[in-house]
C-alpha cells in the first residue's frame, strides 16, 4: 500500500490506473479509523479494482470553537488498517497542500444544508463540500463511499454530484455500532467512563424511535416528544436538536408519509455527539 502526500502522487498514480483499465473508489476519511470507516474501504475494496482512503482532518468545515486542535490523529494505525483492508493508498496531505497558494474557491449549498447539522454548525458544509469536490477531482473515483452517520452530509454529497453532474457514483452505507449500541465515532475517544454510560442515550432514544414507526406511529411530533424526553432524562446530556426531516431533502416534517430521516446531537458533557435513522 502507497502512502502519498501530495495531490501530484496520487494523480500519477491514478492516471496509471486507468490507463490500465482498473475501477478507482474513493473512501473520504478524517482518520482515528474504527470499524466504521473500515465497512466503507470493505465495500469500496468488493466494488473497485483499487481504493484510495484520504486521512485528512480538514481544517475548513471546523467553527474556531470546534475541535480542530484536539480531534484525535493516528496515521500509523490508520495506515495499518487501510493495509489490512485491502486499501491501494492512504492520501495524507497537509492543510498546505491543499489550502495553500491563495486559496479562495468554495462549494456552498442552500435547500439541504439548512436543517439539522447545517443550523447549528453553519459553515460546516461548506467545507465539507469543498474538500470532497476537490478529492474528487485529485482522485477522479468511479465511486466514493459516505456512511449513514453523517446522513445530513450523505444527502448533501448526493446533491452536489447530481448538481454539478459530477461523473461518479455516491455509495452510502449503514451505521456501525458498539456492541451496546453507540455509533462509533473517533469523537467517542472524549468521552470519561461516566459519559461513555451516559452517551448511550443517543442509541437508545433512536432505538424507541424507530420502534414507535415500525409499529405504525405516524406522527412525527410524538416521536420525537418521546425521543427529546428519553434524551433530558439523562443529566448529562446537552440536546442541540431531535429533528425530523425528509429523507433526502432534509426538508422539517413531522408526519411520516415516506421515508423520513431522525436525527440527534446531543452534548455529553463537552463532546458532541451524532445519531439518526431512516425509516417509512
Ligand atoms: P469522518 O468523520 O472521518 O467520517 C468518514 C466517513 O466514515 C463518513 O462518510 C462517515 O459517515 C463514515 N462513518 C463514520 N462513523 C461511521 C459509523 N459508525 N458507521 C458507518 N460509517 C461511519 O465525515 C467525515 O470524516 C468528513 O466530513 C469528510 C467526509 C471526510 C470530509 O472531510
Amino acid at each position: 500500500m502507497k502512502l502519498a502526500r501530495t495531490v501530484k502522487e496520487v494523480k500519477e498514480q491514478v492516471r496509471e490506473w486507468k490507463r490500465q483499465g482498473l475501477s478507482v473508489g474513493l473512501v473520504p476519511t478524517m482518520g482515528y479509523l474504527h470499524e466504521g470507516h473500515q465497512s466503507l474501504i470493505k465495500r469500496a475494496v468488493t466494488e473497485n479494482d483499487r481504493v484510495v482512503v484520504s486521512v485528512f482532518v480538514n481544517p475548513i468545515q471546523f467553527a474556531p470553537n470546534e475541535d480542530l486542535e484536539t480531534y484525535p490523529r493516528d496515521l500509523e494505525a490508520d495506515c495499518a488498517l487501510c493495509e489490512n483492508t485491502g486499501a491501494a493508498m492512504v492520501f495524507h496531505p497537509e492543510a498546505e497542500e491543499m489550502y495553500g497558494d491563495g486559496f479562495t474557491t468554495f462549494v456552498d449549498m442552500t435547500g439541504v444544508t439548512k436543517e439539522l447539522c447545517g443550523k447549528s454548525r453553519p459553515t460546516h458544509f461548506r467545507g465539507v463540500c469543498t474538500v470532497v469536490n476537490k478529492l474528487f477531482n485529485i482522485v477522479t473515483p468511479d465511486r466514493a463511499y459516505f456512511g449513514q452517520k453523517d446522513a445530513q452530509q450523505l444527502a448533501v454529497i448526493r446533491r452536489m454530484v447530481r448538481d454539478l453532474n459530477m461523473n461518479l457514483e455516491v455509495v452510502g452505507c449503514p451505521i456501525i455500532r458498539e456492541a451496546d449500541g453507540l455509533a462509533k465515532s473517533s469523537r467517542n475517544t472524549y468521552l470519561s467512563a461516566e459519559e461513555r454510560k451516559a452517551a448511550l442515550v443517543l442509541s437508545r432514544a433512536v432505538f424507541a424511535g424507530e420502534k414507535m414507526i415500525r409499529d405504525g406511529e405516524r406522527d412525527g411530533e410524538k416521536v420525537l416528544a418521546a425521543m427529546t424526553a428519553m434524551i433530558e432524562a439523562e443529566p448529562l446530556a446537552r440536546i442541540d436538536y431531535v429533528e425530523m426531516v425528509k429523507w433526502d431533502s432534509i426538508e422539517i416534517c413531522h408526519q411520516i408519509d415516506g421515508p423520513v430521516l431522525t436525527a440527534v446531537a446531543v452534548y455529553i458533557g463537552k463532546t458532541r455527539l451524532i445519531d439518526n435513522f431512516i425509516a417509512e
